[in-house]
Order: structure tokens, then C-alpha cells, then sequence
């Protein structure tokens, strides 16, 4: 069985995929930003959904004694803008629940974990080929500052118990899923672009659309997701199919060429079946 903690966009996307793959699926959530309804048609087709919160050790404790293959940790106070309006909730999931959820796993000496990180660890300013040996760099906000505590706790207590523990730096995803935000604090460029420009309506691009970013559409990362972790102990990697400028991503939303002239690119060790400019120009 898998244990998927955080049934949002990607966990609701890995589960779509689980459960077509033949897997069985226990869903948790605490509803902070998916509403349990939006999983329903998850639990129709046979997964079991559970309301947990991650801040709590007895309700990590409850799904750990269900005796899980493996957990996702892809719970998370996500956005950006809720970070500032809300801290302490940010914090108190990203911080202490990840914590609490290292130890939980540590103290049983597994199962192995697939934690879902950020590529924003690694800050801004970035040239050249992006690894997964770049150290962390400067952070902004604190949904992306959590994440490289989440990376350190989580790897801690899995060298401690012997434990499997892949990292997975997750790029901008785009594309459907069982749960989507409507929220426009959760919308991520790609499909806000593809809106903006369907309507007609202008793109925000600020700074000239210099800043470059990795971007994967959630069907490739889904499938990475269930893949993992490709290797024993420890392990970090970066997701993310293309890297593109935010002009780039504005040009192939419109129809344009786009000039693809980012500074870096993100080097990933995946494969992936789709790129922006396929699904830009579908829509
Ligand atoms: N979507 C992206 O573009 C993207 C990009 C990079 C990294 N990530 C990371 O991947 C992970 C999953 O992202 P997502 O897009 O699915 O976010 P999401 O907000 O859709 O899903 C996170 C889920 O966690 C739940 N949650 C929040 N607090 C909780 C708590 N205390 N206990 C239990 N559940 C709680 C929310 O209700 C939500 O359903 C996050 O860590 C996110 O930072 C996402």
C-alpha cells in the first residue's frame, strides 16, 4: 500500500496514476487547501481517504500502523502568498509536521519515503548546469525556506534508521489534476498563462520575463513519483523537464517562437513525455 500524505494537486495526480497502475492507495489530508469532495471520485475508484494532519503524532502514527510500502510527504503549506499572510500555519506543517513525520518514520527504521521539494532550494541568481550536488541558496519566502529544513530533517532521521529517502525538487508543474486550486495565490505560470492568453488578456511578465524556471507537467512527475526512489539511502534530484524563461513561457502561450535563452538549465536525471511548447499550443 501507499501512503499519500497531502491530498492535493500532486498527491491527487500520484494516486490517479497508482490506482490505474493496480495499486492500492490510503489518500490523507487535513483539507487546509483540498476540500475532501475533490478526492471523491479518487475514493469512488477504490482509494481509501483519510482526514490526518501531520502536525499531529497521533494521527501520523494512525496511518504508519496501516503498515504503508511507502509514503509520499507532499503535504504542505504550498504557497507563497499564504506564507506571508500566515506564517505560523506554514511553519507549524512545514516545520515541526515534517519533523514530526522524520521521526515517526525513523523510529520504525522505515518505510522508505519520497518527499516532494522545491527547486527553489537551490535560490536565485543561478548560471550554467544545475545539479543536484548545487548548494542552497538565499530564500524568500517561507514555504520555500521549510523545504530545505524538511530536506535535512527528513535525511537525518533516515540515515540514523537505515531508511530509504528520496528528495525530489520539484520544478513549476502545469497540466490537470483530480484537484486543482482555483485560488489565484495557487496558480503557477504556465496554466495561468495558458488562461490569461485564452481569454485574450495580457500576460504578466515582470522584469522583462527574465527569471528562469524548471517546469514539468504533473503527468511526467506523477510517473517519476511512483518510479521512486531509484536508489538505496539517501538521494536528492531535480524535476523538471525544461528550463524556460518567463518571457519564453508568454511567447509559446501566445503562439510565438519562444527565444530560449535561459541563463541555466536544470539537469535531471528522468525522462519526460511533455513539453510546454505541446500543451501550450493544444490549448
Ligand atoms: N505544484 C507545484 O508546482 C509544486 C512545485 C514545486 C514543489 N511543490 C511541492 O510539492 C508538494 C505538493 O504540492 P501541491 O502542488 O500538491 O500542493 P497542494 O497545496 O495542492 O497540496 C498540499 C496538500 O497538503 C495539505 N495540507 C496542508 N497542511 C497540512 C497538514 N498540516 N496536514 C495534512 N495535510 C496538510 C493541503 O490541504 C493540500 O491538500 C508541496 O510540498 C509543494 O511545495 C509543488
Amino acid at each position: 500500500m501507499l501512503l499519500v500524505l497531502g491530498a492535493g494537486y500532486v498527491g491527487a495526480a500520484l494516486a490517479d496514476r497508482a490506482l490505474a497502475a493496480g495499486e492500492e492507495v490510503v489518500l490523507a489530508d487535513n483539507w487546509y487547501a483540498t476540500e475532501r469532495g475533490q478526492v471523491a471520485p479518487l475514493e469512488e475508484r477504490g482509494a481509501r481517504v483519510e482526514t490526518a494532519d501531520i502536525r499531529s503524532r497521533g494521527d501520523i502514527e494512525g496511518l504508519l500502523a496501516l503498515d504503508p510500502a511507502r509514503v509520499y510527504l507532499l503535504a504542505a503549506q504550498a504557497s507563497r502568498p499564504l506564507a506571508e499572510s500566515d506564517p505560523d500555519y506554514t511553519e507549524e506543517t512545514n516545520v515541526t509536521g515534517i519533523r514530526l513525520v522524520a521521526e515517526a518514520i525513523g523510529a520504525r527504521g522505515g518505510p522508505a519515503v519520497v518527499f516532494g521539494s522545491s527547486l527553489h532550494v537551490y535560490g536565485t541568481g543561478l548560471e550554467g548546469e544545475v545539479d543536484a550536488t548545487q548548494p542552497y541558496g538565499e530564500q524568500r519566502d517561507l514555504a520555500h525556506l521549510s523545504k530545505i529544513y524538511g530536506e535535512l530533517v527528513l535525511a537525518m532521521h533516515a540515515r540514523r534508521a537505515g531508511a530509504d529517502l528520496a528528495i525530489l525538487r520539484l520544478g513549476i508543474l502545469y497540466g490537470p489534476s483530480p484537484v486543482e486550486h482555483d485560488r489565484p495565490e495557487s496558480q503557477t505560470v504556465v496554466d495561468k498563462f495558458r488562461l490569461l492568453a485564452a481569454r485574450g488578456e495580457p500576460l504578466p511578465v515582470d522584469d522583462g520575463g527574465r527569471a528562469a524556471l524548471g517546469v514539468a507537467h504533473v503527468d511526467d512527475v506523477a510517473r517519476i513519483l511512483l518510479e521512486a526512489p531509484h536508489q538505496p539511502g539517501v538521494s536528492a534530484a531535480n524535476v523538471a523537464a525544461e528550463t524556460l524563461t518567463v518571457a519564453d513561457i508568454a511567447a509559446l502561450a501566445e503562439g510565438r517562437e519562444c527565444a530560449g535563452n535561459a541563463p541555466l538549465a536544470f539537469a535531471t536525471p528522468f525522462g519526460y513525455g511533455q513539453r510546454v511548447a505541446d500543451y501550450l499550443r493544444r490549448s
